[in-house]
């Protein structure tokens, strides 16, 4: 047992059978669907969260760098407004890692006196993992993690006391915009006055950039939207062939957001056993897999506002390609 493991406590709300039972829910209405879709968060198993993190240090995959340029540079200031609130929990949203998230724990037990952190993720190994090695890299804090959906489980959060939420990498870009208020809202009835929010959003750009960030000529972009179809094969008994797939990234300029899919390479049916018949695929036909919606100031202030957060900075990397807002549960 690590010397840590006594600060550690995993609370599990997607045990494997929730896990099968929300994707077969979410395989069903996808592929019934047309046209065909499956949600981002089946992504992250182990391979999958591996592959992010692959990502992250691709030489095109910006927001990862921008934002940890703004929180080395804005930790004390956010540190600061956290310990004049008197917070003493730091909660992360969409965990991962947890990696850029150590600046703001250095940050905040130097200036605050942080007391608990509280990873919340719905990729319980990945979860594991970070919540030991920031529990042994930061000896006075209890790590109190939480595995679960953010979309579902957010009033199960140990929520005590002044608290700073973190959401950070842009993940709240994967969100179509009703789901992205109801979370927003979530949170808000979950916290008080007072408690603060600290969320990270790319930013609108040269559409040129944004494709080749989702489209790196490495493939490994490629190969982490692919790993949905194994994840469904592994946990569904299907037999998507994942090779007969191409990876596809394109910029709505509508919408403002990149749009992931996987397209059909050839005509072709897929045996998914909860889905009864076949389910057919024609030739060039495209199944989403995820969308990232990049962002405008005056958008986040009106998103945040319209669920009870008022802004109270707007921090950005010297290019502007990336922001980090803080704001106040009014
Ligand atoms: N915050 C990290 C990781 C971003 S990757 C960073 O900024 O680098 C997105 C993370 O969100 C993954 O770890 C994934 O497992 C998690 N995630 C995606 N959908 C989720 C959901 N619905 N509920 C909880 N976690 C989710
Ligand atoms: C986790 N999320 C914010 C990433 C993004 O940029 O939307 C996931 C990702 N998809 C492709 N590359 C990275």
């Amino acid at each position: 047992m690590r010397a840590a493991a006594s600060r550690v406590r995993v609370d599990v709300f997607v045990d494997a059978g929730d896990t099968q039972r929300m994707l077969e829910h979410d395989v069903r209405s996808g592929l019934a669907d047309t046209p065909k879709h499956l949600p981002p968060k089946w992504f992250y198993d182990a391979r999958g969260s591996a592959l992010f993190d692959e990502i992250t240090r691709l030489a095109e995959y910006y927001p990862t760098r921008c934002e940890r340029e703004i929180l080395v540079r804005e930790a004390p200031s956010i540190a600061r407004a956290s310990a004049e609130g008197g917070v003493r929990t730091l909660v992360e949203l969409g965990s991962g890692t947890s990696e850029k998230t150590r600046i703001l724990l250095d940050a905040l037990s130097a200036a605050c006196g942080l007391r608990r952190f509280v990873p919340f993720d719905v990729s319980e190994e990945t979860l594991r993992a970070a919540s030991h090695d920031v529990a042994d890299a930061f000896p006075s804090l209890r790590v109190h993690a939480v595995a679960g959906d953010f979309e579902r489980h957010l009033d199960r959060l140990p929520i005590a006391g002044r608290t700073l939420v973190a959401f950070l990498g842009g993940t709240i870009g994967n969100l179509v915009p009703a789901p992205r208020a109801d979370l927003l809202q979530s949170l808000a009835k979950i916290l008080s006055p007072g408690d603060l929010l600290l969320l990270g959003t790319d930013l609108v750009k040269d559409p040129d950039r944004l494709v080749a960030a989702y489209d790196d000529p490495t493939g490994v972009t490629a190969a982490f939207n692919r790993n949905v179809l194994h994840v469904v094969n592994r946990a569904l008994g299907s037999d998507f062939a994942p090779d007969r797939f191409a990876h596809r990234a394109l910029w709505d300029a509508e919408e403002e957001w990149m749009e992931m899919s996987l397209v059909a390479t050839e005509e072709m049916d897929v045996h998914v056993p909860v889905m009864g018949d076949p389910v057919h695929f024609a030739a060039g036909e495209s199944m989403r897999t995820e969308i990232s919606a990049k962002f405008r100031r005056s958008g986040i202030e009106d998103e945040l506002a319209a669920s009870g957060f008022a802004m109270v900075s707007w921090m950005t990397d010297s290019r502007e390609d990336f922001a980090v807002s803080l704001a106040r549960r009014a």
